[in-house]
């Protein structure tokens, strides 16, 4: 198998192809017309191949980037394209919320599907994306590579910063077999959120905690499940996500109310210390049995 990576996943597509045995790796040639269009070029010979492309779509022109090399891919003779998204972005939006809107999670998936023989990613925002994808579709999660880097540290106790993410964290906790527990989040707006510490949470008093999030944006939802645990009394407050966005000042505040912050490495930034290429690795090496 080929791996191919993107400007947005080029370290993890690099470590995807170490996972499979050091296959063949390459970073696309890129440059930009005069009139600023995206110009972007793949090496290797691909005729015949298996080919991972690996890119996430955290902004627009990392989509432009995707849908380019799909096709340049396909123009140079793979036998077959798996289209790796760490991250997909535009999943939030994943159904009509106010007349008028497009359901974009869906709308992103029918169009990666074009080029794609099969679809990875890591930890899809919703259930209800999944449904929106005809070819085979393959879920990594984010839990196994922050499991890994947990059981180097000190931890006592398991957090979700809201009932949402209490299968998260419940799965998390089973692997590193911690107990788990989860606050109350109320959103306020799209920066803002109210924690609450429910009646049957746990004493944190003097404890290592580990908030448990799959996405980090703002930092709202952190920062302010810091502050509880910090006035419940925790000593240490580490915070965990698959994707970090850390948008502005985030990793800023984040430092500020926390011990330590980590991401995988689904997007590139300055927390990523767990990386899912093994998982991601797994599922091309199952999938394909000759990668
Ligand atoms: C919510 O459903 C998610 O699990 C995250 O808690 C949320 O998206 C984090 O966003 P922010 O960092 O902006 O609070």
């Amino acid at each position: 198998m080929y791996v191919i990576g993107g400007g947005a996943s080029t370290s993890l597509a690099e470590r995807i192809s170490r996972e499979l045995g050091n296959a063949p790796f390459a970073i696309p040639f890129r440059k930009r017309f005069p009139d600023g269009e995206l110009y972007m070029r793949v090496g290797g010979k691909l005729e015949g191949e298996d080919v991972a492309l690996v890119q996430s779509t955290r902004t627009d022109q990392d989509v432009l980037e995707l849908f380019l090399l799909q096709d340049a891919i396909r123009e140079a003779g793979a036998r077959t394209l798996w289209t790796v998204i760490p991250y997909f972005g535009y999943s939030r939006q994943d159904r009509v919320f106010f007349p008028g809107e497009p359901v974009s999670a869906r709308a992103l998936a029918r169009h990666v599907e074009i080029d794609a023989d099969a679809v990875v990613t890591v930890d899809l925002h919703s259930e209800l994306t999944k449904g929106a994808f005809r070819k085979p579709f393959f879920e990594a999660s984010g839990i196994p590579a922050i499991a890994r880097l947990l059981r180097e540290r000190p931890v006592d106790l398991l957090v979700s910063p809201d009932k949402g993410g209490v299968d998260r964290v419940r799965r998390m906790a089973e692997r590193l077999h911690k107990p788990w527990s989860a606050l109350f989040k109320k959103r306020i707006d799209s920066e803002h959120v109210e924690l609450t510490v429910p009646e049957d949470f746990p004493s944190v008093h003097g404890k290592h905690v580990v908030l448990v999030d799959d996405v980090i944006t703002t930092g709202g939802t952190i920062v302010e499940s810091a502050r509880v645990l910090r006035q419940q009394g925790a000593s240490v407050v580490m915070a965990a996500c698959t994707h970090g966005l850390f948008l502005r000042d985030a990793f800023e505040r984040l430092k500020a109310v926390t011990d330590e912050i980590f991401s995988t490495d689904t997007l590139e930034n300055a927390a990523e210390k767990a990386s899912v290429a093994p998982d991601i690795a797994e599922i091309l090496k199952r999938a394909l049995p000759a990668a």
